[in-house]
């Protein structure tokens, strides 16, 4: 059977991606894609309708990506947010207003229309806005369906096409699920459902289909993303994969042996660990600025694949358990109109030119989708509950140039920090924690004697998608154990601060 779907049509916004999360939360299947995507993509698809999401592009720049005809053709339902409305509105010739000042933040919806879009809707509902051109005057034969004290037109219709200048897809909207909702179930009639299993099912099917008889190695790091790409990937095509870890030379205490012990016995992995310590630590010599080591990391980390690919026959692909999340904030979402936050190492980091090509099967999920995808698989909580660790390692945790003596201390550091979170029964509960060592050397007293050490800094984070996060509340008394056992057991460190931050404005880690 086709599965029923809803295309999104990905115009660049920062919220895209929480549009088809809102929709999978329904169990209604998406796809989010390009908007100079071929019809011919479709076609093992049961098209349903449209979403054409917000984006930072204005109707009116030459390059502003558009609404391809064939959408309109298939005369099936199309909803447009923010641009997406924009599109509609100079498609069908009205008016958009080009504005430099932004709408941004909660505004009053007031419906003016019975329309099944607000259907269960109150008349009067807070939604959220963020845009800076609007629609001024209607298409012909169009509706107004709502508007707000700054826009006449906050939402409008035509047949099978429907306009919300809005975002439904946030939080802050507070009836934007079912305002998604009755567009896909109502108006779209999506009736059948995607969830876990369909998604695995589906998946597998997949991979076998795109890597026939030839070989994939998957590079892994024993993380949640990379353990579950590569157990999907072996429950496709079993022996035709071979997992490759490679020591960096920036991973955690302890990290290599125990990562190797559970991808072979609890995964029942073929996993090959290369040392490639001292190829890192040589390149990143000398190198502070935080986007040339994510680069730097990036490229070793496919010179040594394209290695070990060619000591392997007929290898052609390389999995990676490459998220969502990494995409976006890499700005390399297909329509790539996104901005660049930080680029990835296994996304943005990629070096242009590469021999192998990319298999990545959680590209489109956010962590906690993996999670929930894992747990269906059966896999063994302990490896789903932990906390991530990005590709570039310590070296993106170490604030300026990465040394040996510098590794030698996060580890040390950052090993009593997790230990203590795990004694005071915190490690589940925080989505992130881990140390950081600033490049701030600042002045002590020990014993009788004046220091002038590294500052360490403790980080710990509460997130869903690590699209936002809030630093975690932990209690004095845990703070002060870590601070004195790290002031204690860690030679070369004399200050510990707390980062009280959140994301935005700034990231998880610190580089
Ligand atoms: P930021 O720092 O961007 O991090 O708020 C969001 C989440 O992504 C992880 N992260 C990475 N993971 N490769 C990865 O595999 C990377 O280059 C990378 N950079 C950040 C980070 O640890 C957090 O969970």
């Amino acid at each position: 059977m086709k599965q029923d779907t809803i295309i999104i049509l990905d115009y660049g916004s920062q919220y895209t991606r929480l549009i088809s999360r809102r929709l999978r939360e329904m169990n209604i299947f998406c796809d989010l894609v390009s908007p100079d995507i071929d019809r011919a993509f479709f076609d093992d698809r049961n098209i349903k309708g449209f979403i054409l999401s917000g984006g930072p592009n204005s109707v009116f720049d030459v390059e502003a990506p558009k609404l391809p005809e064939w959408v309109l053709d298939t005369k099936l339902p199309i909803l447009g947010i923010c641009y997406g409305m924009q599109l509609i509105a100079e498609r069908f010739y009205g008016s958009v207003e080009k504005s430099d000042k932004r709408e941004y933040g909660n505004a009053e919806l007031i419906i003016l229309n019975e329309n099944p879009l607000f259907s269960n809707v109150p008349k009067n509902n807070k939604v959220w806005m963020s845009h800076g051109d609007k629609v001024i005057e209607l298409p012909k034969k169009f509706n107004v369906i709502a508007k707000t004290s700054n826009s006449f037109c906050a939402a409008f219709n035509y047949e099978n096409i429907w306009g919300v200048q809005f975002h439904p897809e946030v939080d802050n909207t507070d009836y934007g699920v079912n305002i998604l909702s009755n567009f896909s179930r109502k108006i779209c009639n999506v009736n059948n459902n995607w969830n876990a299993q369909n998604f695995i099912n589906n998946t597998i099917a997949t991979i076998k289909d795109t890597v026939g008889k030839s070989n994939v190695i998957c590079g892994i790091s024993g993380g949640v993303d990379s353990s579950i790409a590569a157990t999907l990937i072996h429950m496709a095509i079993g022996k035709q994969l071979t997992s490759i870890f490679v020591d960096n030379g920036l991973l955690r205490k302890n990290e290599p042996e125990n990562v190797m012990s559970f991808l072979k016995k609890d995964l029942g992995l073929n996993v090959v660990k290369i040392d490639a310590k001292q190829r890192f630590i040589k390149k990143l010599k000398g190198i502070t600025d935080p986007e040339q080591k994510r680069k730097i990391i990036g490229k070793e980390f496919i010179k040594v694949f394209e290695l070990e690919a060619r000591k392997l026959k007929n290898v052609k692909y390389l999995a990676q358990g490459t998220l969502y999340s990494d995409v976006v904030e890499s700005a390399v979402t297909k329509s790539g109109h996104t901005s660049v936050i930080k680029s990835h190492h296994n996304v943005g980091g990629l070096p242009e030119k590469m021999n192998l090509e990319l298999l990545e099967p959680l590209r489109m999920l956010f962590k906690d989708e993996v999670r929930k995808i894992g747990k269906e698989m059966k896999i063994n909580n302990q490896i789903l509950d932990r906390h991530p660790f990005p590709g570039p390692g310590l070296a993106i945790r170490i604030m300026g140039e990465v040394t040996e003596e510098k590794l030698t201390i996060l580890r040390e550091a950052d090993e009593i920090f997790i230990n203590e979170i795990k004694k005071a029964n915190l490690y589940n509960k925080i989505w992130q924690a881990f140390a950081v060592l600033t490049n701030i050397q600042s002045v002590g007293v020990m014993g009788d004697n004046r220091t002038y050490e590294n500052c360490i800094a403790l980080r710990a984070v509460n997130s869903n998608d690590a699209m936002t996060a809030d630093w975690s509340n932990i209690s004095k008394d845990t703070l002060s154990t870590i601070s004195s056992r790290i002031i204690n057991e860690v030679s070369g460190v004399n200050r510990i601060v707390y980062d009280i931050t959140s994301k935005p404005p700034s990231t998880i880690e610190w580089e």
